[in-house]
Order: structure tokens, then C-alpha cells, then sequence
């Protein structure tokens, strides 16, 4: 066989694998025990029924065709509405692009802001694609850390120190996956004034935007941020859509041109029925409320659940559908806490440092379960704790 390119197999390359735990939590399942999962973000419900009903009219209408590599003109119109919501700040149709799912979008914008050879801030506990995102477009990155002194959220000071003569981008993402934090106006205009000292980029990764109880702040609505910020959003988190594949990007008409030069040679567009449900789940927001409702009770439960656990802090309980929880006072460890927690209890949780070395001494817990097993996860977790030492 030929060999690979190296663009393709560099995507992976010197990734800390951090799903160790998952890996043998379903290993488990599968030879019969009865492990409960707290680890993955994917919604343990499906997707909202008018939204799948939309869908299957419009296969029933016939509309399986290509569309166009921006997006169905109602579509745009309803992504503009939303994304008007979203960042607080008018967002017109020339603005805004389809994208199959966010993670599309991160490696379009990628792709669109730096070339090979130039470097990335990446704000770390971060999304586990981050690193191979910029890769893909043959750049190099630094990890910043951020502590969880700091909430988690980012120094302007630490951004502003690992800038290179090639640094070219800055990547962040509000609300925070796994941290659950939630920018303040303080730190995004920190991270701003460094992109407009540096001339930098500013990719913003929005896709739990709704899940933050009104609190969410987008960089993009900042002074002179918005021509140079890419926001990526998605419709798996906020419309229970994972699977369907469905997100956009907002940016200025002139990226979003280069948006669809890439779409042209990547996807041809989005799928003709998805974007038509998509559009119809936007315009009526189906689903959007009641989970955030939902994630709120649950939060609320597994929280109560876990009074008495005096040597463990739950960190950031506004964003997006996770805890993280603070572990420092009983262990660094958290890969072996997690292994332990497993064998011991059957109870799968993230360990922290899987995103990130600042992360350590911390496990991200999902709520993507009902409540009756929340509290059992959370008893499971105390129990646990009354026994363990590392
Ligand atoms: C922070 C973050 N960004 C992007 C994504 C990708 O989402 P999508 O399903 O829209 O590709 C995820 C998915 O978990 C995520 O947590």
C-alpha cells in the first residue's frame, strides 16, 4: 500500500488517549455486568418528536436532493434568528453557513484560519478533538491552562505568554465541556484585547450555549471582535440532534464565502430532509427549554444526592450537562480513583486530566441519565468515598 499522507496520519498523533476508563466500562457492559454510565454527553433520550415527524414529512415530500452549499434559504433565515439569540447580537443570513455538526464547523474554521507551519492557543480542559483539529490544518498548538482556582477560566496574562511570531488563532469554548464554565465579560474581553494586540483569530466554539441558564456571553458581541471571531454552533446538545448532524458557522459575509468554498469540496451541503426538520426545530425551538429545565433538575438531584460528601466540591454548576467535581482532597489520581470507582462500585465517570492536565484531581460527571440513576450514581460515589484511600 501506498503511504498515508502525513496530514492524515498526524491527526491522532501524541493524543493522551484519556478513555481508558470508558473503554473498560464497556467492556463490562458487554460481559454482562451492570455498570452505570455517567461519563458520555450524549442525550439518554431521543430526539424530540415534532422534530422526527418534520423529517419524515419532508422524506415524504420528496426532499432528498442536494441542497446548496451554504444552506436552504429558510434555514439560514431560521440560523440567523437563533444565532441573534444566541450571541445577543444581530446575525444576518450572509452571516451564517450549515455545517454537519459542530465538530465540522471547528474543522472548517480551522482550516479557513491558519496555515501549515503556524500555532494555536488551545485553552485547556478542552474538547478532546481540539488538538487534532489543528493538525488537520498542519498547525502546531500550546495547551494554556487554566486553574481551577480560576473557576477554570482562562488568565489574559497565560494566553498573552504563549504567543508565538506564528500564532495565528486562539481556540476557546463557552460554556465549557468538561469544566462547565462559563466565560465572564472580564475574561472574553482579555482573550479579545489579546487577539486584537496580536491580530489573532478568535474560534469560539458555542455549541452549549443554550444550556447555560441565560448567562452565556459570546465573544463575538464584543468591541472589533466581530470580524475576526468564528462561532461554531450546533444542534446536537441544544435540539437533542447528535446524530443527525447538523451545525453552522457565523462569521463575517467574507469568511462565510470561503465557508462555502470548503463545503463545495468537503460535504456538497447538508442533507435535504435534515435541513428542513433543522429548520422547523429552530424556528420552534423544540426541545430547547425543557432540556434546559431538565439538565437544572438534574443537576439539582445529583447535588443533593452527594450531601455528606464533605471532602469533594462540585465545581461550575450552570453549563452545559456535566459537573465537574473537584477530588484534590482525596486524591490527584483521578484515572485511578476512576478505575477504583469502576471496579468497586461499577460506576463510570471522566477522569479530569482525559482533557487535559489542569484537569487533574478532578472526574467530569455526565447527567445524561435519569434521575433515579443520578442519585444512585451519587450514593454509588459517596459510598465510595467513606472506604476510599489512594
Ligand atoms: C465542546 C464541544 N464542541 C464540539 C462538539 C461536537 O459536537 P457536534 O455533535 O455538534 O459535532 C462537542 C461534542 O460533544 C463538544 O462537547
Amino acid at each position: 500500500m501506498p503511504a498515508p499522507s502525513q496530514r492524515i496520519t498526524n491527526i491522532s498523533k501524541g493524543d493522551q488517549e484519556g478513555w481508558e476508563v470508558y473503554l473498560k466500562a464497556v467492556e463490562m457492559i458487554r460481559s454482562g455486568e451492570d455498570v452505570l454510565m455517567l461519563s458520555i454527553g450524549d442525550h439518554d433520550f431521543p430526539t424530540p418528536v415534532e422534530t422526527i415527524d418534520a423529517a419524515k414529512k419532508a422524506l415524504d415530500d420528496g426532499h432528498t436532493k442536494y441542497t446548496t452549499m451554504q444552506g436552504l434559504p429558510d434555514l439560514l433565515k431560521a440560523m440567523a434568528k437563533v444565532s441573534t439569540q444566541a450571541l445577543s447580537m444581530p446575525v444576518t443570513t450572509d452571516e451564517v453557513v450549515t455545517m454537519a455538526g459542530g465538530q465540522s464547523g471547528l474543522y472548517a474554521a480551522m482550516q479557513a484560519c491558519v496555515n501549515p507551519g503556524d500555532h494555536v492557543i488551545i485553552v485547556s480542559p478542552h474538547y478532546v478533538t481540539y488538538p487534532g483539529t489543528v493538525r488537520a490544518a498542519g498547525a502546531t498548538f500550546t495547551l494554556v491552562s487554566c486553574s481551577p482556582e480560576n473557576g477554570f477560566e482562562p488568565k489574559t496574562e497565560d494566553i498573552e505568554a504563549a504567543i508565538r511570531p506564528n500564532t495565528k488563532a486562539i481556540l476557546i469554548n463557552t460554556p465549557n465541556n468538561p469544566t462547565c464554565a462559563i466565560y465572564s465579560r472580564e475574561t472574553l474581553q482579555g482573550i479579545a484585547d489579546v487577539c486584537i494586540r496580536n491580530d489573532l483569530w478568535l474560534i469560539s466554539d458555542e455549541v452549549y450555549w443554550s444550556l447555560s441558564n441565560g448567562k452565556h456571553i459570546s465573544p463575538r458581541s464584543l468591541p472589533s471582535m466581530k470580524k475576526r471571531t468564528i462561532v461554531i454552533i450546533s444542534m446536537s446538545k441544544s435540539h437533542v440532534m447528535t446524530g443527525w448532524r447538523m451545525g453552522w458557522i457565523v462569521a463575517e459575509p467574507g469568511m462565510i464565502h470561503n465557508f462555502i468554498q470548503h463545503n463545495l469540496v468537503n460535504s456538497y451541503g447538508i442533507s435535504d430532509f435534515i435541513s428542513r426538520a433543522a429548520t422547523d426545530a429552530l424556528n420552534n425551538e423544540y426541545g430547547v427549554g425543557e432540556l434546559q429545565a431538565l439538565f437544572t433538575k438534574r443537576g439539582a438531584t445529583f447535588r443533593d444526592a452527594l450531601t455528606g460528601a464533605d471532602d469533594i466540591h462540585i465545581l461550575n454548576e450552570d453549563g452545559a450537562m456535566y459537573f465537574m467535581v473537584d477530588i484534590r482532597n482525596v486524591t490527584m489520581d483521578a484515572e485511578k480513583f476512576a478505575f477504583d470507582l469502576l471496579e468497586t462500585e461499577k460506576l463510570c465517570v471522566m477522569p479530569g486530566d482525559s482533557f487535559g492536565p489542569s484537569a487533574a484531581g478532578h472526574i467530569r460527571i455526565s447527567l445524561c441519565q435519569p434521575e433515579k440513576q443520578l442519585r444512585e450514581g451519587a450514593n454509588r460515589l459517596k459510598r465510595f468515598l467513606s472506604t476510599y484511600s489512594s
